[in-house]
Formats: C-alpha cells, structure tokens, sequence
C-alpha cells in the first residue's frame, strides 16, 4: 500500500473521509519506508476517534509534525533505542505538583527520576524548584561523551565513540531535516567530529566536547546512575517520576515496571508517571502511593489541553494497549460528548487559537497552521499561555464537573490538573 492509499484508508476508517486535502496531501510526506511509523499513525488516528475527535480538530500543524518529525523521533530511526529526547521546562507543572500534593505521607525527600533522558534538563529543573529534596536521575543511555556542533547542534555518543543520538540546537522541522536528511552522514559528521576535538581538546564554546558528561552535572543534591526500570540498585525513595517513558512500553511491561516501583518506595511514598510536553502542556498522570506495601491508585490527572492538543504527545506511544492512554481517551470522550461543554470551550479556544494566530480555523472550519518563521520556543509558549487562560477562565473545573456527572469522583487538582479519583 502506497502513503496516499495509506492515509485515504485512515481518513475513511477513522474520520469518515472528512480530513481535509491539504491535510492529507500533507501526510503524503509520511515515509514509506517506515513501517513503525504507519502503524504508529493509525494508533494515533485510532485514538483520536476513539475520544471523538472530529476531522477539523486535527490541525495542519499535527500534519507537519505527523507526516516529517515522528519518523525521526521514534526508536525506528535509532535502531530500536528510545531516544533521551526532553525539553526543558516540560515538568514545571508536575514539579508545582510535587511541592503541593496532598498525598505523600513518607516525611522523607528523596526522589529518583528515572528515564531522565539526557540531558538531563528536567531532573537539574526539578533540583532547583524542590530545593530541598536529593534527586537521583537514572536512564539506561547516560553517554560517553557529549559533542556539539559549531551550531550548537549536539550528539552523544557510546564508549565505542559511536553516535547513539543527535538532535538540532532548535528542534523545529527544518532543522531536524536538515541532520536527518542523511542520518548515516551526519552520524559519521559527529563521530569524525569527536576525534578532532579530542585531539585538540576542545571544552568551551562550540564546538566542544564533554567526556563523561553526566558527572558535571552532579552535586551533593544530585546524583545519576545509568541504568532503566528494574535495573538499578537505589535506597528506598520517597517519590519515584517516570515521565515520557512508559508510553515507549506495553501493559505488561507496564505491570511489572508498577511492581519495581513500589519496591523502590518507603511506604507513604509516591509513585508518579505518565507523559507531557513543552510548557507542561498536553500532561497526564497516575498517582500511586504505596500503602501497607502495596501500591493504591490515587489519581489519574491531565491538563484540560488534551482534548484539543497542539501537539501529538497525547496519542504518543508504541503500543496499543498502554493503559494510560485508554484512560485518557476515556476521559477526554466523555468531555467531547457534552455539548454545552464543548460549545463553550470552542468558543473560548477558536477566539484564542485566532488571537494568537496559532492553528485558527480556516473558512472550512479546519484547524490550520503557524506562521512558517515562528520559533518552537514561541509557538510552546503561547501554547502555555492558552492553557493557563483556560484553566482561568475555568474550563479544568466545567470538565471536571462533566466527568462528575458522568459518575466519576473529580476534581481541579493543586495544579489546576483535571484530577480523576480512583
Ligand atoms: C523521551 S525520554 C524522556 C526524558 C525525560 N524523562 C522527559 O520527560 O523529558 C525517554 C527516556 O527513557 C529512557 N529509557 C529507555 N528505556 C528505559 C527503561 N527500561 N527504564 C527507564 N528509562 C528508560 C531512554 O533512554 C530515554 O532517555
């Protein structure tokens, strides 16, 4: 099956045939090469039906980012390896969460932020907002070295000096296709790069390089040990967060990772997981804390964004069966079919998306796409703000009131989270 019978059959199959052209002609650009990421496509659109998304609420921008950024995030484009991918400022809001939170009860502060991905921007983040709390990071690709570019592109690469990841000084889509139109060239660009500024050790400025990396970033607050879920050896944890990490993994997987957890925990200790993006927008969440030596679900929480994402982080993951997402699609379906909900909440958010200029609707009603020179940084900014205007204007609270409805105990968490007790 080519791309463009590809898409036609999701259009069909999960929107009626109602996208629209330009979207489809736009996710003509999907590889076909990539199998991963088909599939990984029909998750999403599987999703998106499954929470009654309609055709016009999926945007050109999601297109864009669709059909030329995910093939060269997912771990097909690694060999397999999920890649350290963060992005600074994305945990702000769970950090406000850990500092608010009503259902710790251990009296320690030690936290092990596994899958910290590297750099490891949201663990030092945290250690600088929890200023009193020992932080360990841990990930199974801690690197060897770390170069950059005279660009400020960066890679890091194994003991063997092999390149295991790249990413652009600005993670925008042109960059991105910029070092992954050849992947192979550019890997061997850095490893040849490495070699020189070894040679010439270079460890200031750009290019340079770091050796070890992991360790400049250690105090006596914060400490990192390479390794994953099961496979590391830590003292019992008053609060354990795992984000953007179990997406990656199956329910099984999943099961077995929750039982890992909840021996690495005191008892009254929090366990904490799920996924989000820049600016803590599109987040979501479980709480558990482990009582009598068990881990109890507390809550399941999310930003009141997801039910009409900029990005995709809400569809993201890898298999089908990942819990989380099913509760998230669950939610956010139960949302969608209130009418006076979401006919106040388009009110709200087409004005917003047509104030900031930011995916408006077009004449046909579809929601378009950004400025082609808006910086990331911009475009996730006022991303944020949008979220932040309509949980002002006190649409996690209409939410969470129509969950309640639906027979779910609610409520608007210390965060302003959409907070389902379990
Ligand atoms: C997308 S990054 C997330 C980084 C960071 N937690 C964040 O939210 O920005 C996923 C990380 O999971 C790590 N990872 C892969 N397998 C893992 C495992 N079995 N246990 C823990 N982490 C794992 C990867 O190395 C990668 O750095």
């Amino acid at each position: 099956m080519n791309t463009h019978e590809f898409i036609n059959k999701l259009n069909n199959r999960y929107f009626n045939g109602e996208l629209s052209v330009p979207f489809c002609e736009q996710m003509g650009q999907l590889p076909m090469d990539r199998p991963d990421v088909f599939a990984f496509v029909q998750r999403m659109f599987a999703f998106m039906k499954s929470s009654g998304l309609p055709a016009k609420d999926v945007s050109l921008l999601q297109a864009d980012v669709i059909s030329t950024l995910l093939a060269r995030i997912l771990p097909g484009a690694w060999e397999g390896r999920i890649p350290p991918i963060t992005v600074q400022g994305r945990h702000a809001v769970v950090d406000q969460y850990i500092k608010n939170n009503s259902w710790m009860s251990s009296g320690g502060k030690k936290m092990l932020d596994i899958g910290c991905g590297f750099p490891p921007f949201t663990t030092l983040e945290s250690a600088d907002y929890l200023n009193d709390w020992k932080i360990t990071g841990a990930d199974p690709s801690l690197p060897a070295y770390l170069i950059y570019d005279a660009d400020g592109n960066y890679a890091t690469l194994d003991e063997q000096k092999s390149t295991v990841y790249f990413q652009p000084a600005m993670p925008s889509v042109e960059s991105w296709n910029q070092l992954l139109s050849d992947s192979a060239a550019t890997k061997k660009r850095f490893e040849n790069l490495l070699d020189e500024l070894l040679k010439q050790s270079v460890t200031e400025g750009f290019p340079r390089v770091e050796i070890n990396p992991i360790r400049s970033y250690e105090t006596e607050r914060i400490s990192f040990i390479t390794g994953g879920i099961g496979q590391i050896t830590i003292q019992p944890q008053d609060l354990i967060r795992c984000f953007n990490v179990l997406y990656y993994f199956d329910a099984q997987f999943q099961q077995k990772a929750l039982q890992w957890f909840a021996q690495q925990l005191n008892e009254g200790g929090i366990l904490l997981f799920g996924g989000d993006w820049a600016v803590s927008t599109e987040c979501y969440y479980d709480i558990y804390r482990k009582e009598n030596g068990q881990l109890v679900s507390k809550e399941f929480a999310f930003s009141i964004d997801c039910i009409c994402p900029f990005g995709i982080v809400t569809w993201y993951c890898l298999h089908e069966d990942e819990p989380q997402k099913a509760k998230l699609m669950n939610c956010i379906r139960m949302i969608r079919e209130d009418k006076n909900f979401m006919d106040s909440f388009y009110a709200f958010h087409d004005a917003q998306r047509a104030r900031y200029n930011l995916c408006a609707r077009d004449k046909e009603g579809y929601y378009g796409s950004i400025a082609p020179d808006m910086q990331p940084q911009v475009l996730w900014t006022l991303a944020g703000t949008m979220l932040t205007e309509l949980n002002d204007a006190g649409f996690n609270q209409k939410a969470a009131d129509v969950l309640r409805k639906a027979g779910l105990k609610t409520k608007v968490n210390e965060v302003g989270h959409v907070a389902v007790e379990m």
